[in-house]
C-alpha cells in the first residue's frame, strides 16, 4: 500500500488520540435489575416516553410489562416503537422520530440487543440535529448537541451500546450500513438486568458474546489504548473465556447471564474510546449488504484478521493470553494458542468459519460474488481508514483476501 496513504492514517489517529485526551468520555449511571427504571425517569421529571424495541421482546416475550405497569402507576406516559428489526436500517429512525414527536416525548428507553438500542440512539440524534439525516450524522462528532435522557436496557450481552458512543445504523437503499460516534451518544443510563436475557437462544448467546470478546480484542491491540481501556479489555476478555461457553449451553444460569452482561460492558467502555479495528469494517459491511448478524459476522473474522495481523499484533495478543491463563514458550506462541482458542469457543459453539449467503439477490438475480467482494472491500475499507488505529493497515487487496476466505454462496 502507498507509504503516504499509510503515513496519513497514522498522523490522523495520532491527531486523534491526542485530541481525545480533552474529551469527557462520561459512562452511564448503571442501575441494576428493570424494576428500578421507572422511578429513575420520575425523578428526570419525564412525563411521556417512546419505549424503542423489537417484535420478539415485546410481543413474544412480553418483557416490557412489568416496565408498562410501573410506568402507568406513576403517571409517566409512554408509547412503544415495536418493530426494530436486526441492523437496523435508516427508514426505522424515521418511524421512531415521528412516533416520538407525535406523542410529545421528552425522553427514550431503549431495551433490547444493540438493534433497538442503536435505534434510540439514533431517534435521539434525529431530535437533537432535525435538519440532519442519519447519514449525513454518521463519522465523528457529527452530532455536538445533547440528546434526550436516554435509558438503555440490554436484552443480549454483546453489543455494549448500553455504554458506547456509537450507533449503527443500516443504509439497505445503498447497501451499507453507517456509525454514528458521538460522546452525546452515551446514554444517560443503563439498566444491567441478566433476567432479562435468560431466554436468548443458544446461537444469538454465542454470536453476541464473540462480538463482546471482538470489542475487547480489537480495542487491546489498537494503538490508542489507555490504562482504563486496557483493564476494561482485559476484564471483558476474562469474562467471556470464563462464561460464555457455559452460558451457551445453560441460558438459565443468572450468575453467569450477569457476568456476560458486565464483559459486554466493559467491551463497550473499552472500544468507545480505543475503537474498533479491521473486523468490525469487514463486518458491518456484510450486515449492510446480506444482513449478516453483526455478532457472527464479528465470530467468523476475529480468527482470520488476527491471522492476517502477525506479529504487529504478537505482543498484544500474548498478554490478552496470558490474562485467561494461556502459557507457551513465547509472545509469538501464546499469540498463536490465544487465536487457536478462539476458533475453538467458535467451533464448541457451533459457529461456522464462513459466512453462507443465498445464490440469489432479493431482486431474483444470481449474485456475482467477485463483483460483491469488490464493493463490500471498497465500503470496509473506507470505514476503516483513516480512523481505526489497528495494528496494521490493511489495503483493499488484503480485505477483499479476507472476504474470498470467508464468504460462500450456498448451494440450494
Ligand atoms: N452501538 C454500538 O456500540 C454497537 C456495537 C456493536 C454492534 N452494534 C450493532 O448492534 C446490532 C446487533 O445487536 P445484537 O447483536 O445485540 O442483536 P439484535 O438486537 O439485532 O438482536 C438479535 C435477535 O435477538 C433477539 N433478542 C434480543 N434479546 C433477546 C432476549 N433477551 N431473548 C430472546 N431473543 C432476544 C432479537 O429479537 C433479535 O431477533 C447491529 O446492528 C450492530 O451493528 C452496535
Ligand atoms: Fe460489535
Amino acid at each position: 500500500m502507498n507509504f503516504l496513504f499509510k503515513a496519513y492514517c497514522r498522523t490522523y489517529q495520532g491527531f486523534m488520540r491526542f485530541a481525545t485526551k480533552f474529551m469527557k468520555f462520561r459512562e452511564p449511571e448503571t442501575l441494576e435489575g428493570l424494576p428500578a427504571l421507572a422511578e429513575k425517569v420520575k425523578s428526570e421529571g419525564l412525563t411521556s416516553v417512546l419505549i424503542v424495541t423489537d417484535d420478539v421482546l415485546h410481543n413474544k416475550l412480553r418483557i416490557l410489562e412489568g416496565l408498562k405497569e410501573d410506568l402507568a402507576d406513576k403517571d409517566i406516559k409512554f408509547v412503544v416503537y415495536d418493530k426494530v428489526l436486526p441492523n437496523p436500517d435508516v427508514t426505522l429512525v424515521e418511524e421512531g422520530y415521528s412516533l416520538y414527536k407525535e406523542n410529545n416525548c421528552q425522553g427514550i428507553i431503549a431495551v433490547g440487543g444493540g438493534s433497538p438500542m442503536d435505534c434510540a440512539k439514533a431517534v435521539g440524534c434525529r431530535v437533537a440535529r432535525p435538519n440532519k439525516t442519519i447519514q449525513q450524522l454518521q463519522g465523528y462528532i457529527k452530532v455536538r448537541k445533547k440528546l434526550p435522557p436516554l435509558f438503555a436496557v440490554p436484552t443480549t450481552a454483546g453489543t455494549g451500546s448500553e455504554t458506547t458512543v456509537a450507533a449503527v445504523i443500516s443504509d439497505h437503499a445503498n447497501n451499507t450500513k453507517c456509525a454514528v460516534n458521538d460522546p452525546v451518544l452515551i446514554p444517560k443510563y443503563a439498566v444491567l438486568d441478566p433476567t432479562l436475557t435468560v431466554k436468548l437462544p443458544p446461537h444469538i448467546t454465542s454470536t453476541t458474546g464473540m462480538d463482546a470478546l471482538t470489542h475487547a480484542v480489537e480495542a487491546y491491540i489498537g494503538h490508542s489504548n489507555t490504562a482504563n481501556t486496557r483493564d476494561k479489555a482485559v476484564r471483558c476478555t476474562k469474562l467471556v473465556f470464563e462464561n460464555l461457553e457455559r452460558v451457551y449451553f445453560d441460558g438459565t444460569d443468572v450468575k453467569r447471564r450477569r457476568n456476560m452482561q458486565y464483559a459486554a460492558y466493559y467491551g463497550g467502555i473499552a472500544f468507545t474510546r480505543a475503537y474498533v479495528g479491521n473486523v468490525h469494517a469487514l463486518a458491518h459491511k456484510l450486515g449492510g449488504k446480506y444482513n449478516t448478524p453483526h455478532g457472527l459476522a464479528n465470530a467468523v473474522l476475529l480468527p482470520y484478521v488476527l491471522d492476517y495481523y502477525g506479529r504487529t499484533a504478537e505482543v498484544a495478543l500474548a498478554e490478552l493470553a496470558t490474562a485467561v491463563g494461556i502459557r507457551g514458550v513465547d509472545s509469538a506462541a501464546k499469540a498463536r494458542l490465544f487465536i487457536a482458542a478462539i476458533r475453538k469457543m467458535n467451533e464448541d459453539m457451533n459457529i461456522p468459519s464462513v459466512i453462507e449467503i443465498k445464490k440469489t439477490d432479493i431482486n431474483g438475480q444470481e449474485v456475482d460474488l467477485e463483483k460483491d467482494i469488490e464493493f463490500l472491500a471498497e465500503q470496509a475499507f473506507k470505514e476503516a481508514n483513516p480512523a481505526y488505529p489497528v495494528p496494521k493497515i490493511m489495503s483493499k487487496e488484503d480485505m477483499k483476501e479476507i472476504y474470498r476466505k470467508v464468504i460462500r454462496i450456498k448451494e440450494d
